[in-house]
């Protein structure tokens, strides 16, 4: 199927090339849908944006585009509005052909890129040897929905995780597996059944208590680092300890099965050539003893370039480092197209500096993109840092058992108001779905650059623009088909418009497409989320209006396609965000 949008640009361009001639192939027409029928469906502002070059007044320019406009197969006549505005009206009989199309196609006729590309999404990239806590949180469910969308958009997506394997917190735990477990049976079985927090718990004890110990766990990553086979073996345990501890979590919160590990580590054996291309491109610099990049644009308090340091003068090598390292690899042996990338804010000048020096040092040819996806922090109510009453970062099983008990009540009050009774076993998948489904759904649903608030109370909300709302409307929708004892997803009949509230409804739902281009480009999700909502309140009114299982044929059969449409959009769009529906709740 055709995107709508993307066809009336292919037109207006034709119009603009036909009016003023080849150097306006390019323009861009500037189209928007409008959410206000008084306009008409789409609005094109190209005009006010050609009054500077073209030297002529916007009105006359959108009188002379939409002369040379040809879409009378699928629009009314555009008409033109206020300083130069054209405005877009789709025919009801195309409006009806595109919804059929889009019933038939198990993809709601969403078209897959052509050529894919390769794209790594980098994410979520916890720290090793640490128990996940909140701050895990939003990387895990952002870097998800990426993943999720790219692929649906039929890109050939790499999940890539950038684990944080290497370096100072882990020679704590070498030396702690070593002194408890001497006995590499022992170290084993103590490693393959042991439990992270714990394990670490004990560690930092012992860290804290015991001078020769903390020594002994500085040496252990000098060791480390350098290869010893006794301290690699104990790391390699540590690795996979943590890897299980988080597998449960990301299972828990619906993460990919198939991300790879490809930790700081991995990266080793390619920080020797990093430090060579740069020599060679003449941007490497000693300063200190250490050898650095100078930046531009970024500059100390008396205006002198900061230089990024790649090599310390004992050697080592730095963050910085290592990420150069990956994008390198990236590009040469992945071969990737585009690189997504999605930490907290406070990592922006990393990258912004990173991808300065890579692109400087030629690495980055001009057909790859690099997008930095940055977020804010998750608040707590008191507006300050999510924090557990310790004061510590709330451990993200806590957070995530908290969830699903809280929505467990909620349910069991809901039940008994109800006079329901359902098994515990149903209870309790429920309360799992959208005890989980809220929290992800909260992080979604605000523009992931600001900070937001935690709060159970409004995430849990049957009302506002929340999952439980969302996965409630879908759940709604699956009632029509039950008690009116139909198969949606068989019914093969022409959609026919007549009410207001169904075409708001057919028209909204024809902008899936657009908002998950737009999803891919901008790396938004809560754009996904917010059309998602509208969707809904869009279908409550056509549902309040519009008689479904008691109107008579035609209607009745067009109006169950729009019920199927919808909630096949919801539980598509929410699958993207990483959120299963519930046939019942
Ligand atoms: N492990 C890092 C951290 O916990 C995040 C890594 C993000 N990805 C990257 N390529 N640097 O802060």
């Amino acid at each position: 199927m055709k995107s709508t949008l993307n066809e009336l640009r292919t037109r207006v361009q034709a119009a603009l090339v036909a009016a003023f001639g080849d150097e306006y192939r390019e323009s861009d027409p500037l189209l928007v849908s409008t959410n206000n029928p008084k306009f008409g469906d789409y609005q094109a502002n190209v005009a006010m944006s050609l009054a500077k070059p073209l030297k002529m007044n916007p009105r006359a320019i959108a009188t002379q585009i939409s002369e040379n406009l040809e879409v009378s197969d699928f629009c009314e006549p555009p008409a033109i509005a206020g300083p130069g505005f054209i405005n877009f009206k789709l025919k009801t009989d195309y409006l009806e052909a595109q919804l059929k199309a889009m019933h038939g196609s198990d993809r709601l006729g969403i078209a897959k890129a052509n050529p894919p590309a390769k794209i790594i999404v980098d994410y979520p990239s916890p720290n090793i040897a640490k128990e996940m806590h909140v701050g895990h949180l939003r990387p895990a469910v952002i870097g998800e929905c990426f993943a999720r969308v790219l692929e649906f958009l039929g890109h050939d997506v790499m999940k890539v995780s950038h684990v944080g394997d290497w370096g100072t917190p882990f020679g704590m735990l070498i030396a702690y597996l070593q002194e408890a477990y001497p006995e590499p049976q022992a170290a084993a079985e103590a490693s393959s059944s042991g439990d992270l927090a714990t394990f670490y718990r004990k560690a930092k004890k012992r860290f804290d208590e015991d001078e020769t110990f903390k020594e002994t766990a500085r040496q252990a990553v000098v060791k480390l680092q350098a290869g010893d086979p006794d301290v690699l073996d104990a790391w390699e345990r540590v690795c996979q300890l943590s890897k299980r501890s988080y597998r449960k979590i990301y299972d828990l919160l619906n993460i990919a099965e198939d991300i790879i590990d490809r930790g700081e580590s991995f990266y080793n054996p390619f920080l020797p050539a990093v430090i060579e291309d740069l020599q060679e491109s003449g941007l490497l610099v000693e300063d200190d003893g250490a050898q650095c990049v100078f930046l531009e644009g970024f500059t100390n308090k008396d205006g002198e370039a900061l230089p990024m340091i790649v090599q310390k003068s004992n050697g080592g090598y730095n963050y910085s480092t290592t990420d150069l390292a990956a994008i390198r690899y990236r590009i040469n042996e992945d071969k990737v197209d585009r690189i997504v990338y999605t930490t907290d804010a406070g990592q922006s000048n990393h990258f912004a500096q990173i991808f300065q020096v890579a692109r400087r040092a030629n690495w980055v040819p001009e057909s790859v993109e690099l997008s930095y996806a940055p977020f804010g922090l998750v608040l707590g109510e008191n507006g300050k840092r999510l924090k557990s009453r310790s004061g510590e970062a709330v451990p993200l099983q806590e957070l995530l058992d908290e969830a699903i008990a809280r929505t467990r009540t909620d349910i069991e009050t809901r039940l008994e108001k109800e006079e329901r009774t359902e098994s515990d076993a149903f209870i309790q998948n429920v309360a799992e779905k959208v005890g989980i489904g809220a929290i992800k759904y909260a992080d979604l649903s605000q523009n992931r650059i600001s900070d937001y608030t935690f709060s159970f109370d409004r995430m849990l909300d049957l009302k506002g623009n929340t999952a439980p709302y969302m996965l409630y409307a879908y759940v709604r929708v699956q009632g029509i088909s039950r008690s009116g004892n139909v198969d949606l997803s068989a019914l093969e009949a022409d959609v026919t418009l007549t009410e207001e509230s169904e075409f708001t409804l057919a028209k909204h739902l024809l902008q899936m497409d657009v908002v998950l281009e737009e999803v891919a480009t901008d790396l938004l999700p809560n754009r996904l989320c917010q059309y998602l909502f509208e969707l809904s309140q869009k279908y409550n009114q056509f549902y309040d209006r519009c008689p479904v299982l008691k109107a008579d044929e035609p209607a009745r059969t067009s109006r169950l396609v729009l019920c199927d449409l919808t909630a096949r959009t919801l539980k598509l769009g929410l699958s993207l965000l990483g959120i299963d529906v519930l046939e019942r709740m």
